[in-house]
């Protein structure tokens, strides 16, 4: 599909009031979106293992107004209070949004989000809050038209959820999603998420992802300007050629069950990831001397353990523990044993594979 397909149809129906409600997973990338072109598409493409446990839930109440409005008529509540620090960059959703859903200033919204995950975890909760408030437009749209086929319904709210938030369009359908046209894809777009279409083992049907809070203060540098420092870098193109490549080799680790090679992958990936970060310009560093302890007591458990347990990070210092279910119990107790110590007041998060968003 490509843009224009997203265009609105004509309503037909004329809906005065209501209210939908949407919980939708973060997503963890194996293959990480970093870097973007105009209009929030990607340098290359990514894919993503869908969380379970980390869920934001958004509820939209809805009336139609007397007349449409000039601008963007809405409340934003978070966790049961007004949260007003949040509506710019609502707005900013809202504004990419209405070429695509033309009724959102006929209306006033009140939107009330709450995260299942504890506030400032370090957890980026841009991918389900934004994923959760498209569903919630694309319900009401849906509501408007004639009809609208299932298929359709998800790729345009993924296609939605990338104009808040990039990885956001990972986080509708599907236990592992890829975003990005991939030439090895067939389907694959930069314009949304598609849930991953090829054989994948049953060795990654169910993984588990810990994840540990190391630091839960707020992120030094925010995720869009970590992006935007990839233009002009250095290693940027072969960055992006690396990224097509490693989702070359992953399509046929996913087939074969290869957990040696899905660790390589996915290890080198995640420090790739920070590597990019330590050579832009200005240069950051966003891990923290006991994410480095974590990843090297991973490396030597692994090597005692002959287990498969691996990392990933995204950009914080919170490391993603990820291991196949049939490891689980010798795996957490290492994790319980020898890593909780390294996370801020202990904290941290037991989560596994699940599969997308949920009407409520
Ligand atoms: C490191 O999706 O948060 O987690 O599009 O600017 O909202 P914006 O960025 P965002 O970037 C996520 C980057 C990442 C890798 C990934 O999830 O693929």
């Amino acid at each position: 599909m490509i843009e224009k397909d997203f265009a609105p149809s004509d309503y037909i129906h004329d809906i005065v009031e209501g209210k939908v409600c949407y919980k939708s997973p973060s997503n963890i990338a194996l293959i990480k979106y970093w870097g973007k072109k105009e209009n929030q598409l990607p340098q290359n493409p990514s894919i993503s293992f869908t969380l379970d446990a980390c869920t934001t839930t958004t509820e939209v109440a809805f009336e139609k107004l007397e007349k449409k409005s000039n601008d963007f008529s809405f409340d934003l509540w978070f966790e049961g209070e007004p949260k007003e620090d949040f509506k710019p960059k609502i707005k900013i959703f809202l504004t990419r949004i209405e070429p695509y859903l033309p009724f959102l200033k006929n209306y006033y919204f009140k939107i009330e989000t709450k995260n299942s995950f504890p506030h400032s975890s370090g957890i980026a909760s841009s991918a389900s809050g934004m994923s959760a408030l498209a569903l919630c437009f694309m319900d009401l749209e849906q509501q408007l038209s004639s009809n609208m086929t299932n298929e359709y319904f998800n790729k345009k709210a993924s296609f939605l959820a990338r104009l808040g938030s990039g990885s956001a369009c990972r986080s509708i359908e599907g236990d592992i999603v890829q975003w990005g046209q991939h030439n090895a894809t067939e389907g694959s777009s930069d314009l949304y998420g598609i849930k991953y279409p090829y054989k994948v083992h049953e060795n990654f049907k169910r993984y588990y992802d810990t994840i540990l809070l190391v630091d839960k203060g707020q992120k030094q540098v925010s995720s869009t300007i970590g992006h935007n420092l990839m233009h002009h870098h250095p290693f940027a193109e072969e960055r992006f050629k690396q990224a097509h490549e490693n989702l070359d080799k992953l399509q046929s680790i996913f087939a074969s069950g290869d957990l040696k090679e899905f660790i390589k992958i996915v290890e080198s990936e995640a420090l790739t990831l920070h590597a990019m970060m330590m050579t832009s310009m200005p240069y950051f560093i966003l891990m923290k001397p006991n994410t480095l302890e974590i990843i090297n007591k991973i490396w030597k458990f692994r090597e005692i353990s002959k287990t498969h347990v691996c990392f990933t990070l995204d950009a914080g210092a919170n490391v993603h523990v990820l291991y196949p279910e049939n490891e689980k119990e010798e795996v957490f107790q290492f994790i319980k044993d020898e890593l909780i110590v390294y996370c801020e007041n202990q904290q941290y998060i037991c989560d596994r594979i699940g599969f997308g968003a949920k009407k409520l």
